[in-house]
């Protein structure tokens, strides 16, 4: 049974759907800790599935070498088999992804390379883009410039909004990284192959 760790800045909605499939006693993955690095409203989401969590508040870009040392032993104390950032808004400084990736993983709401960073769907909309999509990618010590493990297409449509388009986007996310996270775990999918070369 592939054990997970997920990230959450946010509402969580990303995590609630892996935690429903995980619910399942045919999904080959169980989430064992939800972490965050504020009081994120998607906490609520572990505690409904009587999953443990932490918080390692975020204290700023001057104390992000500390933050990333906070969080890496927080997560060595549960030693996932695999850590899912989804909807986490930080950068994690290069010891943490030195010390997990490639079993670190990333959800982006972009067709990646397209749009990288924290306003992906603000910036496809700015751009007149008439399609984004998904992504699933293994972080790397760069910026959304991993190996992509999954991704697929959504169409913007006319009049879409940041936030219309981005609900649009986020179903696609969950399927995605749901079924990368159980290619993961039945060995169909060997993430330690996915090194950039
Ligand atoms: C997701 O689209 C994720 O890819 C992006 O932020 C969003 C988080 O949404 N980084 P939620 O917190 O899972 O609802």
């Amino acid at each position: 049974m592939l054990t997970v760790a997920v990230l959450i800045s946010g509402t969580g909605s990303n995590l609630r759907a892996l935690l429903e499939a995980a619910a399942s006693s045919a999904f080959p993955a169980r989430v064992i800790v939800v972490g965050a690095d504020r009081e994120a409203s998607g906490l609520g989401h572990a505690e409904e599935f009587g999953i443990p969590s932490f918080v390692v508040p975020w204290r700023g870009a001057d104390q992000r070498e500390a933050w990333g040392e906070e969080l890496d032993r927080q997560l060595e104390v549960w030693g996932p088999d695999l850590i899912v950032l989804s909807g986490l808004m930080r950068l994690l400084p290069a010891g943490v992804v030195a010390r997990w990736s490639p079993r670190l993983i990333n959800t982006h709401p972009a067709y990646l390379p397209e749009f990288p960073g924290a306003h992906a769907v603000r910036d496809a909309i700015a751009a007149g883009a008439t399609r984004t999509g998904a992504s699933v990618i293994v972080v790397d010590d760069g910026i959304d410039t991993g190996p992509i493990l999954a991704q697929e297409r959504v169409e913007i449509a006319p009049g879409d909004d940041e936030s219309a388009l981005h609900e649009r986007i986020k179903p696609v996310e969950r399927r995605l990284l749901i079924d990368v996270v159980r290619r993961v775990a039945t060995g169909e999918l060997n993430l330690d192959l996915t090194a950039s070369v």
